[in-house]
């Protein structure tokens, strides 16, 4: 008797949105102590999306959502994840309004927190879902709206950060193939909870007054960036084992996008070539949660069905992981400019 195959977790649908107002490097420049020459060549961004006033979080989620619902060919999901650590209140969660805005009815719904490793915490997390049989599909969105949460004449954060919201439509299947998703492997570390940081607005500090720095975001750049390199390629080299995979059998990286040359790093340090390194942060900035589905989703053409990508992500906490997916046949992919 043959063995019964394992449920397996699939990527089915695919779909971004970005806020149509577009910020360039010279824009920037135009208000603070700033380059384009120092920008591109310190992080690789070139350009970076800002919502305006009276768009948040949820807005883009939900265009995104009903984007990757759509190439899905679905309008019913069990679960709704939104990855996020710029909600559009304290409380409650985004989540549970953004599945009724996308007409999705009474499921569970909830926020994930995981600063920019929250997409791939969201994978990890509807893998189980969906291999414990709690759902058959999840709409996974990571959405963030960073401008919010810097001080825009902070100029060592603000050039680096861009809003957008980017997800994925995941199913349950009972083959091998392509679309599959491989073991994740996740991280934390809570010693380094003030290398990414904002500091005011929670139950240690309620109390925002933009007068006050406490009120915006803090990074400890340096520091991150070498935490960053480190603990993605410790993360993808853990990922490559378990699912038995050797470096060169990667034919796309896909990691976090907040600096252009902590990819190449991380790339050059598990054996990767560095062209293998999908960079999408040109063109929209470290966009946190949603950086690894939009990047998916604009790479999505250069993607061929049954090539391998390793994903990984490094985000406030600090947290960390990396995941395998072997890449499925979708149809192309939208990103919306709303
Ligand atoms: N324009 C011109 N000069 C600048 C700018 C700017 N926008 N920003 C900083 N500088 C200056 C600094 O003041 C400093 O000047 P000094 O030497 O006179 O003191 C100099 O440039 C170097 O500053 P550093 O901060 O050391 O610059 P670095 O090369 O490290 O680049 C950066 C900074 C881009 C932030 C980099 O450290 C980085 O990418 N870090 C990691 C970011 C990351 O991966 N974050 C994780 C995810 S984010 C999240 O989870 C929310």
């Amino acid at each position: 008797m043959a063995a019964a195959k394992l449920r397996t977790t699939v990527l089915q649908g695919l779909g971004g949105a970005l806020p149509s107002r577009a910020v360039t490097n010279d824009d920037l420049a135009k208000t603070l102590d700033t380059t384009d020459e120092w920008i591109t060549s310190r992080t690789g961004i070139s350009t970076r999306h800002k919502v305006e006033p009276g768009t948040s979080t949820s807005d883009l989620a939900v265009a995104a959502g009903r984007r990757a619902l759509e190439n899905a060919g679905l309008d019913s999901v069990d679960m709704v994840i939104v990855a996020t650590s710029t909600p559009d209140y304290r409380c409650p969660a985004t989540a549970p309004d953004v599945a009724a805005r996308l007409g999705l009815g009474t499921i569970p719904a909830f926020d994930l927190a995981a600063v920019c490793s929250g997409f791939v915490y969201g994978l990890a997390q509807a893998d189980a879902l969906i291999k414990s049989h709690a759902a058959e599909h999840v709409l996974l969105i990571g959405a963030d709206t960073f401008t919010t949460l810097v001080n825009p004449t902070d100029r060592a954060n603000a050039v680096i950060f861009g809003d957008g919201a980017g997800a994925v439509v995941l199913g349950a299947a009972r083959d091998g193939g392509a679309g599959r998703f491989g073991p994740f492997t996740l991280g934390s570390d809570g010693t380094g909870v003030d290398l990414i940081r904002v500091e005011a607005g929670g139950s240690r500090q309620p109390v925002i007054d933009t007068a006050d720095p406490t009120a915006w975001f803090t990074m400890q750049g340096r520091a991150v960036f070498a935490a960053a390199v480190a603990a993605m390629a410790d993360s993808c080299r853990t990922a490559l084992n378990t699912a038995g995979w050797e470096a060169d059998d990667v034919d796309h990286l896909v990691a976090h996008q907040a600096n252009r040359r902590i990819m190449t790093m991380v790339a050059a340090s598990i054996g990767v070539p560095s062209e293998r390194a999908v960079i999408h942060l040109d063109r929209v900035g470290n966009t946190s949660a949603a950086s690894i589905p939009l990047a998916l989703a604009a790479h999505a053409g250069q993607i061929r069905p049954g090539e391998r990508v390793l994903l990984t992500a490094f985000g406030g906490g600090a947290t960390w992981g990396a995941g395998t997916l072997t890449w499925p046949a979708l149809e192309a992919p939208v990103i919306d400019l709303i």
